[in-house]
């Protein structure tokens, strides 16, 4: 790119950063050392094309997520946070103008006024104050749970059959007491003919899936599991004002247990994902969610689970959904999931280590070609400033601006505890979901049929079954993928057109062994590992049976059967 003058630099990044619709405003454009008149900003309207805050320790990625979902929430935009921290109670305090706040807010040309926002904050199995976030076991569904757990197929069809029995013979699944009691019982002697009459399920496997269940249990997922149910239109919210409100998740052990966190993102996206119309991209998005500390998500997570995070995040924009990642390099995001992030706020990296070198040239070649020097810029933006670039009006990568940002107008860091707890105490979504319930359900019913408790013990013995290995890395694997989720979670024909089948092109979630069919819903499973026995005439129909019951089991759960919702 020819050299441009300071001039004709800033007039690029004005003209680059003029939309018509609404916006978030980022910050001014800083051009060879100087900040100018040039704002940065990001289009509402392309919100929902995902987005990555990355950068080093430090270097304001928690204010810059702060800052957007502020100015979000003035233009009536909800919003997701998950607060690892606790640094983003500060929304509800007003912030301090400070002399140097206000000399940085007026020189980057934002009319900076002290404010609060409108803010519900929530909790995930019992850890901290906020709003108790719960679901039933029934509505989050043997095929997320199965994920969940890293189930191979057989298995996945075995516990969608317990799912059918339960449904079938009234035995409420609301939390993971529940399914044990169901599975106890399917395993024990009293059970035994039943357990026969399921064709597909087999003592063993059953065993192992509740061996499963136990580990969940250890993760802290038992009290994400329950009643009252949390209604995820609560997060589609506004305040009498019409500004959007912030839902701030406070996750402060969320180190000791990601996979309660994994769990409850998977769950709230596919509910969201079931629940919201098809807007294409709209005006301004409906909810949007940043999701600090992202790498805590990723890492370690099985691959179904990547997976099937991958697949959501791509189909949920249709939905009018954004989801943003803030994390410290882009390396922490799975390349599937970091290849459908278009709008990038890049703090400042480190380049200490040869590989923060590495991680620097990795992040140089996804931004456009630019008149600056990007490594200069990456690596010398000051605290505050990132190197920008994101989806303009028309679809297209702005100009990349060095950007130093706005500040937010509510307070850095944190709330006092007493203004947190206060906000807390008065929600009306206390009535609702501040206490659990535990109505009569499967436990009950089979502990009062049985005349005494059943036993909550967990078979021993046996090897836990083969983990499920994912799927590659095409993009056939990724189209594939998401066309099961909609077809199974939504029940009707994916919309998502067949791309040419590559290696493992369709072996979501299937032992790789076994791969020999093309997936589809109601297709029968490929033969199984080990357990049970693979080439067996009359287990293959058993398990064609069980897929097609699971295949309308999951349209029960997120098609006809669809929870009321209140949507208040
Ligand atoms: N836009 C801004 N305006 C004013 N001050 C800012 C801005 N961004 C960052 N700062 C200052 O930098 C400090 C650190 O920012 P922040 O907490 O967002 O960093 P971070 O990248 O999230 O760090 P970590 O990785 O440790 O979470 C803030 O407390 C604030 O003092
Ligand atoms: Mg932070």
């Amino acid at each position: 790119m020819a050299k441009m003058t300071t001039e004709e630099h800033v007039q690029s990044i004005r003209e680059g950063y003029s939309f018509d619709g609404l916006a978030v405003h980022l910050g001014a454009a800083l051009v060879d050392g100087q900040v100018h008149h040039a704002q940065v900003r990001l289009p509402l309207r392309m919100m929902n094309r995902h987005g990555l805050v990355a950068g080093a320790t430090g270097t304001g990625k928690t204010i810059t997520l702060q800052l957007m979902a502020e100015q979000l929430s003035g233009h009536g935009v909800p919003v997701f946070l998950a607060d690892i921290k606790g640094d983003l109670t500060g929304l509800s305090t007003p912030g301090t103008p400070t002399e140097k706040l206000s000399a940085r807010t007026a020189s980057v040309g934002m009319d900076w006024q002290a404010k609060t926002f409108p803010v519900e904050y929530y909790s995930l199995g019992g850890d901290g104050q906020g709003i108790p976030i719960r679901a039933t076991v029934s509505s989050f569904g043997p095929l997320l749970l199965s994920r969940i757990m890293d189930l191979n197929e057989t298995q996945e069809s075995c516990l969608q059959l317990i799912f059918h029995y339960a449904d079938t013979k009234n035995l409420e699944l609301h939390d993971l007491k529940d399914l044990r009691a169901v599975i106890q019982y399917l395993t024990s002697d009293e059970g035994k003919s039943e357990l026969e009459g399921l064709g597909g399920v087999s003592k063993a496997t059953a065993g192992v899936i509740l061996r499963e269940l136990v580990t969940l249990q250890a993760q802290g997922l038992e009290a994400f599991f329950g009643e009252p149910e949390f209604d995820t239109a609560e997060l589609l919210r506004q305040a009498p004002d019409g500004r959007g409100i912030l839902s701030v998740l406070e996750l402060p052990t969320l180190m000791q247990k990601p996979l309660l966190f994994s769990t409850f993102m998977i769950w709230l996206l596919a509910d969201l994902f079931s629940e919201l119309p098809e807007v294409g991209d709209a005006e301004k998005p409906k909810l949007v969610f940043f999701l600090d500390e992202a790498h805590l998500l990723f890492n370690g997570a099985s691959k179904a689970f990547l997976s099937s995070i991958t697949s959501t995040v791509r189909l949920i924009r249709s939905k009018g959904v954004g989801v943003f990642f803030v994390t410290q390099t882009p390396k922490d995001v799975p390349g599937e999931v970091l290849g459908q992030l278009a709008n990038r706020v890049q703090h400042a990296l480190r380049a200490f280590t040869p590989d923060d070198a590495k991680a620097l040239k990795a992040t140089i070649s996804t931004f456009p070609t630019s008149n600056y020097d990007l490594d200069a810029a990456l690596t010398q933006a000051g605290t505050g400033e990132a190197v920008v670039t994101v989806m303009n009006e028309k679809g297209a990568p702005t100009p990349v601006a060095w950007t130093r940002m706005w500040s937010p107008e509510s307070t850095m860091g944190p709330s006092k505890p007493e203004v947190v707890s206060g906000i807390i105490g008065s929600s009306a979504l206390m009535q609702v979901y501040g206490t659990a319930t535990d109505r009569e359900s499967a436990y009950e019913k089979l502990n009062a049929a049985a005349g005494t408790a059943v036993p909550d013990q967990v078979p021993t013995g046996g090897s836990v079954a083969a983990r499920v290995p994912g799927p590659g890395q095409s993009q056939a694997d990724i189209d594939a993928a998401a066309r099961q989720i909609e077809e199974s979670i939504l029940g009707r024909p994916s919309s998502i057109p067949h791309s040419a089948p590559g290696p493992g092109a369709n072996d979501y979630a299937m032992p790789e062994s076994t791969v020999a069919t093309k997936k589809a819903p109601g297709r029968a499973p490929s033969a199984p590992t080990s357990d049970p026995k693979p080439d067996n005439p009359m287990l293959d129909m058993a398990m064609q049976a069980a897929n097609m019951i699971g295949s309308e089991l999951l349209r029960g759960m997120f098609g006809t059967k669809r929870r009321r919702r209140r949507r208040r």
